[in-house]
């Protein structure tokens, strides 16, 4: 009974223990390389998970995932019924890539650039993928080089996989309309994982299909559109609430640092008259009332 308590206590500090030195590679690769690995620690559990739950490990073909760093959500993946052998990693950093093929070994992991899919997958798919998930930090990368990715990940697909993508933002990091062109696709957005650091969402994309597109009725266009700008105005306002709120605490605290400096000052100031210099002012005050 005692031992089996030892045990699962060894094993809980092993797993903590594991947890911070991700945290502390994951904050190296940031320090180097901040607009490559796009966040300061790796995804927790449940953003992992969330991202997963969009997989069907039941369709066909390889999973492939971008952007995987330590592997939380490969660890998820897995957990979800996809077969390690069926996983493609593609990882840019390579010190990850190497902890990627200790911790997986039974997966596929590919040192190379995930905004080249056709040139990086090339010859590594036997045959189109059942879905395609990524971390990438793709909002600092421009629109068209998003655009782009979405549209070679639609071409690596079967039909009605999924390119599944997480943001730290709330509005889909891409947008339905590019260059005055409409992308045809079906978005899912998931609610905010706010036990998340920072919170984020979890969007699904699927091509459409011509039937799909025209199934579209103008309204639902109208509609979409509507939701989308909708949710560019929420973000807008958050901003710029978080913005006003920092400006009023700056302001707040110079205020009370301006407050305790004057009041120092007076405090000196009255100090600094000798008791006789005060004592001559209140006299000749009282004799000449009127000066
Ligand atoms: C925000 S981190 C996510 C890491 C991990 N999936 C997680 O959720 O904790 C982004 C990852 O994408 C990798 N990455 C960035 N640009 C890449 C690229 N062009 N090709 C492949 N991987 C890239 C980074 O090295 C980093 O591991």
């Amino acid at each position: 009974m005692r031992s089996q308590k030892n045990q699962d206590l060894r094993g809980h500090g092993a797993r903590v223990l594991g947890k911070f030195a991700d945290e502390a590679k994951f904050f190296k690769a940031w320090v180097e390389k901040p607009g490559l690995t796009g966040a300061v620690s790796p995804s927790g559990r449940f953003l992992a998970r969330m991202m997963a739950r969009y997989v069907d490990p039941a369709a066909r073909g390889p999973v492939v995932e971008l952007g995987p760093g330590t592997g939380p959500v490969t660890q998820a993946l897995i957990q979800r019924g996809v077969a390690p052998e069926r996983l493609v990693l593609v990882e840019y950093d390579p010190d990850f890539c190497k902890l990627l093929a200790r911790r997986f070994p039974r997966a596929l992991v590919i040192e190379g650039d995930a905004y080249d899919l056709p040139g990086t997958l090339a010859g590594m798919l036997s045959e189109p993928a059942a879905a395609i998930v990524s971390s990438l930090p793709l909002l600092n990368k421009p629109e068209d080089e998003r655009v782009r990715l979405l549209r070679d990940a639609f071409g690596m697909m079967q039909p009605g996989g999924r390119f599944v993508q997480f943001t730290y933002g709330m509005i889909s990091p891409i947008p339905r309309k590019h260059k005055g062109e409409t992308l045809h696709f079906i978005a899912d957005g998931s609610p905010a994982v706010w036990l998340n650091l920072p919170p984020a969402r979890v969007f699904s994309y699927q091509a459409a299909t011509e039937a799909d597109v025209k199934k579209l009725k103008p309204a639902d266009v109208f509609i979409g559109k509507l939701r989308e700008s909708a949710g560019r105005v929420k973000e807008e306002f958050r901003e710029r609430t978080d913005r006003m709120q920092s400006e009023i605490r700056l302001a707040t605290a110079k205020a009370k640092q301006d407050l305790r400096a004057r009041r120092r000052k007076a405090h000196n100031d009255n100090k600094s008259i000798p008791p006789l210099e005060l004592l001559r002012k209140i006299g000749e005050a009282r004799r000449n009332p009127k000066r």
